[in-house]
């Protein structure tokens, strides 16, 4: 009935990310295991018409305003482009970003921003080429380095940087990822983990916080309170004295603490997974399934949108007030973060 996404606690849902593959190129270890995961069979996966299908529900009548292509590695998809293209023509025209591991991101940078992409979050834990190799599995630090650089050259304006701290050891190398970050005009923004790995192995005793990150940092940064709005954002931002962003103004780096100062009472989220499944919550444990709507043989094309929108409603309206990590009795959803888009 012509309604946005909203759920039972008022939250209004702008937000939408899209997992376009479940897939990766990189096996960092606290996200998937060495041998990958069972990935979803080539059929299960939503086509490019079929998302920018879906997509258009949620801009036309839903009320979405920015959507983030995920993974997996979202550059797996040979058709991101198509996919970018097709949600750049909707009406309003929504925000478009995109998180990747910036693997091949050299060579597709100019393509994904001419079909219309806006923004761009690289995920990089270090710049220390054996530890990266350590973390990811794979020794192709130059490449991400290569994707940073040739991001910026394609004219992405706020180019952020996603950093997990696996291990408490790896506080020491923080700053040398800081200036790297600070020198190159890119945001960083450290995160804090989160159980949602493939192997189940995250401890709240092992998990470094936010602030450990904050009292590392200072060490060697004068940090000053942001007064900017953090509206929905996730990250917790402060401003770095001494250094400039790539606009000009003051530099920026954020904490992302989904465990220790979680954000959920202003979250403004929802996803669709790569097999057209909607979540309304990284830590949903029930999730819509969209595609058999879609593929389903029940009426017209306008009748099959409206049954979209319409279970989409219905899977806002349940949103939980908050992910539970910190309750008793919390319970890690089956979905790996790979297979979520984060
Ligand atoms: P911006 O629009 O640039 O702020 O993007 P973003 O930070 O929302 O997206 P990105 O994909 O870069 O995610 C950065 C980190 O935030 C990742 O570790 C995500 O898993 C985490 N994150 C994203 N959305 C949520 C969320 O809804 N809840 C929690 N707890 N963490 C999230
Ligand atoms: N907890 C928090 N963040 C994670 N990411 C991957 N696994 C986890 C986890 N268990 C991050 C990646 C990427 C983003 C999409 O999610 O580093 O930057
Ligand atoms: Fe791939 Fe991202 Fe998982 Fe790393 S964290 S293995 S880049 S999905």
């Amino acid at each position: 009935d012509g309604a946005g996404l909203i759920d039972r606690y008022g939250r209004v849902v702008r937000d939408l990310r899209v997992s376009v593959t479940d897939r990766c190129n990189l096996r960092c270890t606290y996200c998937m295991p060495a041998d990958g995961l069972d990935w979803l069979g080539t059929d299960a996966v939503l086509t490019a018409d079929e998302f920018i299908r879906v997509i258009t529900v949620a801009v036309r009548d839903l009320g979405v305003r920015s959507v983030r292509f995920t993974g997996g590695e979202p550059l797996l998809r040979r058709d991101l482009e198509t996919i970018i293209a097709g949600v750049a023509a909707l009406r309003p025209r929504p925000e478009i970003a995109l998180t990747t591991n910036a693997l091949g991101l050299s060579r597709r940078v100019d393509g994904l921003v001419a079909a219309g992409l806006n923004r761009i979050n690289i995920s990089l834990d270090t710049v220390d080429p054996e530890r990266f190799a350590q973390v990811t599995r794979r020794a192709r630090l130059r490449d991400v380095i290569d994707g940073l650089a040739a991001a910026r050259e394609a004219g992405i304006g706020t180019i952020k940087v996603n950093a997990v701290v696996p291990d408490r050891s790896d506080l020491a190398r923080l700053p040398e990822l800081a200036r790297f970050c600070l020198d190159n005009g890119y945001q960083l923004r450290i995160i804090e983990q989160m159980p949602l790995d493939a192997d189940h192995r995250w401890s709240r005793a092992q998990m470094v916080t936010a602030d450990d990150i904050l009292a590392t940092l200072r060490t060697e940064f004068p940090l000053t309170d942001d007064t900017r709005p953090r509206g929905s954002a996730p990250a917790d931002t402060w401003i770095v004295d001494g250094f400039r962003a790539a606009d000009g103004g003051p530099a920026r780096i954020g904490v992302i603490a989904s465990i220790t100062r979680p954000f959920c009472g202003d979250c403004d989220r929802t996803r669709l997974t790569a097999d057209g499944m909607v979540r309304n919550c990284l830590f949903a444990n029930s999730e819509t399934d969209l595609r058999s709507i879609l593929r389903g043989s029940g009426g017209t094309s306008t009748e099959v949108d409206a049954a979209i929108a319409a279970a989409w409603r219905i899977n806002t309206w349940d949103k939980a007030p908050g992910h539970g990590v910190n309750d008793p009795g919390f319970h890690q959803p089956d979905r790996p973060m790979s297979a979520i888009g984060g």
